[in-house]
């Protein structure tokens, strides 16, 4: 059954969403809001668009709308979210959902109140058939005791900082941009919340830059049973775009990183032996979890990334923003 309006927000990874939804059998329309007229129209040759709207407020206060997806820069998710939780539209929001701890809050405190709408954010890595493997692997302790773990985001398109909208966000945040997903996975992989937090930053790859930024940021979290992961979010590399992750266990080790993919352990004589991680990476659509999304609005099916897990991740990604500043500094 075709129930579903669907309203988008930002068409540049928004295109995404707009496939994902077009995927549904139970999507009737979408509509479309980018401030930028190219772009509406492009994609308005491309896909078959209900109405164009000519103001976020406008198509968020439309009652003909259920869904709001937005895609726009990092700091209007925030408002557009309350907006749309406040006029009872289920919510796809991008990464981050918003971009301070006060924000998280009221998000949190909306959704507390809105207990029938729902919900949830695109940290998509979680359908990577690599990732899930790794999450079949934690339950089944196939490391055996995992002691430490390194989760590295590795940008590797500093130029989308320093040519892009991103650039121009006042203390844009690394952490909040990308390390995100790196948290998200680490959350996911340990259903546990990290009980301690050191952090480290710089800004020597853009060091003269109009807008400070501080573009690599290193954190090592411990968690209740002493284990230990280290995570960065490392804009200025060079490096391809990759998602670097090592798991150690006292069974198993497994290494992701640009060159290698590898499983490895001791036979008999304590010799190594290596296994090829066989499953894809990152073998995703970013539209992945809107399938998911829309069967949680129709038939209450379980998120994939539930909302609790949404806030938890965003807290942690705020508790290391706080970790980086001077004791006493809020
Ligand atoms: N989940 C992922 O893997 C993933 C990947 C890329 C980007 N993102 C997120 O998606 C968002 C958009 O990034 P992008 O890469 O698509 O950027 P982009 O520059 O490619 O596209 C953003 C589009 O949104 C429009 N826009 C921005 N603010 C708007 C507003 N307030 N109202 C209406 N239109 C607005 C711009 O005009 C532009 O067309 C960001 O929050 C980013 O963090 C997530």
């Amino acid at each position: 059954m075709k129930n579903l309006n669907v309203g988008v927000i930002g068409l540049g990874v928004g295109e995404q969403h707009i496939i994902g939804f077009l995927k549904s059998k139970h999507i009737r329309s979408i509509s479309i809001f980018d401030n930028n007229k190219n772009k509406v129209k492009e994609i308005q040759k491309k896909y078959p668009i209900k109405k164009i709207y000519l103001r976020d407020s406008d198509m968020i206060h439309d009652n003909e709308i259920d869904i709001i997806s937005i895609a726009s820069y990092d700091n209007f998710h925030f408002e557009q979210v309350v907006m749309s939780l406040e006029n009872n539209k289920h919510v796809f929001c991008e990464k981050p959902i918003c971009q301070n701890l006060k924000e998280l809050n009221k998000i949190s405190n909306l959704l507390k109140k809105k207990k029938n709408l729902v919900m949830t954010t695109n940290t998509v890595l979680r359908c990577s058939p690599r990732f899930k493997k790794l999450k079949n692997e934690f339950e089944n302790n196939t490391f055996g005791k995992v002691f430490f773990m390194e989760f590295d985001y590795n940008y590797g398109r500093l130029n989308k900082i320093t040519n892009g909208w991103r650039g121009k966000i006042k203390n844009y945040s690394v952490v909040l941009g990308g390390g995100v997903h790196m948290l998200d996975l680490l959350l996911w992989l340990k259903n546990s919340y990290p009980k301690k937090i050191k952090s480290f930053q710089n800004n020597i790859c853009t060091k003269g830059f109009y807008n400070p930024i501080q573009d690599f940021v290193v954190s090592l979290l411990q968690f209740d049973d002493g284990s230990v992961a280290k995570v960065s979010s490392n804009f200025g590399c060079i490096y391809p775009h990759f998602h670097r992750v090592m798991i150690y266990g006292k069974k198993k080790t497994f290494e992701q990183s640009f060159q290698t993919n590898n499983y490895l352990s001791f036979n008999s004589d304590n010799n190594i032996l290596k296994e090829t991680a066989k499953e894809k990476y990152p073998g995703i659509y970013k539209y992945d979890l809107i399938d998911n999304f829309i069967s949680a609005i129709l038939t209450n099916k379980k998120l994939i990334i539930s909302q609790k897990q949404m806030l938890n991740v965003m807290q942690l990604c705020l508790g290391i923003n706080k970790s980086l500043k001077p004791k006493n500094k809020k």
